[in-house]
């Protein structure tokens, strides 16, 4: 079946998930947008010039921020805005990027009236928020990747102290995508069905669970910008979802309406994705600690969801 997604931004991020998309043949058809002249041609030519070596028949567009190239498209990946850099935090971006993010999304419903859209732009929780409450799409259709990405990072650090493969690890993030907001779920996570509490210290997966968090900061440190593959690879993961109808259980930042006990806030909670995007909010029977570090991290979203309110944006 002839499906189209979407990826605008064409920087490190964007260019990687197209990749991936590509490489999976997870959509017929990947159009990259950017604003920067020739930049999105050129690394969906640079990409499309791998097919023959990786095998894949997806096709990979690029174009200068030309929406009606993008007409029509089953999922959208918003990427756009700036990176942090060392020594800033994901919610310093909101600024610059609250605005990108409000007239991206709104151009892109323009042609794309029924697809379902995926918030990479940071801080992401409250960039999903933004496009909810500017575009007024049902909340199945709109979805903030980090959970995927963080609980990517968990089972990374996870698999590290256990010396094994991270495909045999379990683990899931949620909360907020930052640094402090961040709540790994070190109690559900299991090796090969094995509870991690039964086979590291209560004190290595503290340090497990505080590097997770800190996770996009540690590489933004060593890389002088914010990561790009793996945030890249879990935002393609969560399109896949979709388009192939998985039902996958993933962590993703969505619309609460009394779940967890919170309205109104978009937040990391595990969620089945399929066709419709959103299809379930799993409500996970969580310790009174994690309860208490998720009520935290609500609270902190929703402060800087404040700010959008300051910006005049919503
Ligand atoms: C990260 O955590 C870019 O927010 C993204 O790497």
């Amino acid at each position: 079946m002839k499906s189209k997604v979407t990826v605008v931004g064409a920087g490190n991020v964007g260019a990687t998930c197209a990749n991936v998309l590509a490489i999976n043949e997870v959509a017929s058809e990947v159009v990259l947008l950017d604003v920067k002249e020739g930049v999105a041609e050129g690394k969906a030519m640079d990409i499309m010039q791998t097919a023959q070596l990786m095998g894949f028949d997806t096709v990979v567009k690029g174009c200068t921020n030309d929406y009606a190239q993008t007409a029509d498209s089953d999922v959208v990946v918003i990427t756009s805005g700036v990176p942090r850099k060392p020594g800033m935090t994901r919610e310093d971006l909101i600024g610059i990027n609250a605005g990108i993010v409000k007239s991206v999304s709104q151009s892109i419903l323009e042609y794309s009236p029924n697809a379902i859209l995926i918030i990479v732009s940071n801080p992401m929780d409250t960039m999903a928020c933004l496009a909810m409450k500017i575009l007024g799409l049902p909340s199945n259709r709109i979805i903030g990747m980090g959970g995927a990405l963080d609980s990517s990072r968990f089972t990374y650090y996870l698999s590290q102290a256990l010396q094994c493969n991270a495909n045999d690890v379990q683990g899931m993030v949620i909360g907020g995508h930052g640094d402090t907001t961040m709540v790994p779920l070190t109690s559900l996570a299991t090796y090969k069905g094995v509870p991690v509490s039964k086979l590291l210290s209560k004190e290595k997966l503290q340090e497990i669970a505080k590097a997770t968090m800190v996770g996009g900061a540690t590489l933004t440190g060593l890389l002088g910008t914010s990561a790009w593959m793996a945030p890249g690879a879990a935002s393609a993961i969560v399109v896949e979802a979709i388009l192939r109808d998985q039902k996958k259980l993933i962590p993703c930042s969505v619309a609460l309406n009394g779940e967890y006990g919170l309205t109104d806030i978009m937040i990391g909670v595990p969620v089945i994705l399929g066709k419709n995007g959103v299809e379930k909010i799993v409500e996970l029977e969580l310790s009174e600690e994690e309860k208490e570090k998720f009520a935290a991290s609500a609270v902190a979203v929703r402060k800087t969801n404040e700010i959008l309110k300051e910006m005049n944006l919503v």
